[in-house]
């Protein structure tokens, strides 16, 4: 027997970090935040706000200072020794700095000028652009997405505790925001000890489904984790994702073992690095076992295919904490009639049912049902009907 349990899949840390302000403490900073300057934050740094402050970055309790960035993007650890691989940055440009230098402490707003959180300055430093592009992202090129949002972002960067005051308001997912409190609390109720994780930013095809049926034949129960915050422009909106996750986990997922809640992070596009951060993040929603297949947060072909399981060798399993769950690239193969990899069938690639991206894309756009063996119809109809409108 597993003595591995939700109530002790450990959150990254020991614990799990809490940054939301309660109603007295929220009135001080409320009231304080009148007389402090101001900084308004981008899209990715309200999702990253919202995530430390619920306790999905513990152990972060606070944009990254100087010493933790410096470890983060040079040696894939903090600088308390824990992994951790993706930088969780404040910017500001040198003017902005140049006028925070004697504070103490600056009020977080949104875009629409109200206060999000109070940040304790604890140091000012410069963004290591092209060191961040190369080692995180493994590319200098502008044309990665993520590598493009470093190079757009101000020159220096603030690092410090944060204590929300407001929370990010959200109009859409309302049924599916838990915070890793309630996923963990939601995860013993069902009973489960050993529970994996499942990221997208993409519908669920065939392929996808079957890595996570895979996995859920070894473990209690699987968490369907979308990525809902900012993607790149041409990925699959949110909303159409999710009508394609509610329709295929009604129809062909077992009830009592799987659960869709939504991810509120960004999308970084780092390949390795973010598998290794994916994965840590959902140790701390409560996750025991972590899915990564092929060509895991890719984006383009900066990575090769399965650079996002080897990065996890370079880690001691006992620091990670959660067990990824590795998987090949899976296919429908004719002659197995089934669900495949490379790792269970014997036969040629050409009885593979393999589309690529591209040609679903246009599949989908004129109206044409890719084959059921790709994609359930059920999901093909509903992203026919968004390319529609
Ligand atoms: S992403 O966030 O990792 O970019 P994506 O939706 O593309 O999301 O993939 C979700 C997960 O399924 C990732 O772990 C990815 O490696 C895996 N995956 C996607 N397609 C396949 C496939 N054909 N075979 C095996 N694994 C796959
Ligand atoms: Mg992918």
């Amino acid at each position: 027997m597993s003595k591995q349990t939700a109530e002790n899949a450990i959150p990254h840390g020991g614990k799990l970090i809490n940054r939301i302000l309660d109603e007295n403490g929220r009135k001080e900073a409320l009231n304080k935040a009148k007389n402090l300057k101001k900084k308004e934050l981008t899209v990715r740094e309200v999702s990253d706000l919202e995530m430390i402050a619920i306790g999905a970055f513990s152990p972060l309790e606070g944009f990254m200072t100087g010493k933790d960035y410096d470890q983060v993007v040079r040696h894939m650890h903090l600088s308390n020794g824990l992994p951790w691989t993706i930088p969780v940055t404040l910017s500001a440009t040198e003017e902005e700095t140049a006028s925070f230098k004697n504070e103490k402490e600056i009020a977080l707003l949104n875009e629409k000028n109200e206060v999000l959180a109070i940040l304790q300055i604890e140091d000012i430093f410069p963004q290591q652009k092209e060191l961040e592009a190369a080692k995180v992202y493994r590319t200098d090129s502008k044309e990665h997405p993520g590598v493009n949002q470093v190079f757009q972002m101000g020159e220096m960067l603030l690092g410090g505790k944060i204590s929300l005051v407001n929370r990010p308001q959200h109009e859409n997912f309302q049924a599916y925001r838990m915070d890793p409190a309630e996923t963990r609390a939601a995860f013993v109720q069902k009973g489960w000890n050993r529970v994996v994780g499942f990221q997208t930013r993409n519908p669920i095809h065939r392929a996808h489904e079957y890595i996570q049926k895979c996995a859920l034949e070894m473990v209690d129960g699987l968490l369907v984790h979308p990525l809902v915050g900012a993607t790149k422009g041409d990925d699959i909106p949110a909303d159409v994702r999710m009508r394609c996750y509610e329709v295929l986990l009604s129809g062909y997922y077992p009830k009592d073992r799987s659960m869709l809640s939504v991810f509120p992070a960004n999308m970084r596009y780092a390949g390795p690095r973010e598998a290794i951060f994916h994965a840590l993040v959902r140790k701390n929603y409560g996750c025991t076992h972590f899915i990564v297949g092929r060509d895991h947060a890719g984006v383009g072909n900066y990575y090769g295919t399965f650079d996002a399981h080897h990065i996890f060798s370079e880690f001691k399993p006992s620091e990670l904490g959660i067990t990824p769950l590795f998987f090949d690239n899976t296919f429908f193969c004719k002659k197995c009639q089934s669900m495949a990899s490379v790792k269970t069938c014997p036969h040629d690639t050409t009885e593979q049912v393999s589309l690529s991206g591209t040609k679903v894309r246009e599949m989908l756009k004129n109206g044409i049902l890719p084959p059921p063996e790709f994609s359930r119809p059920e999901v093909a109809s509903i992203l026919i009907d968004a390319m529609k409108s």
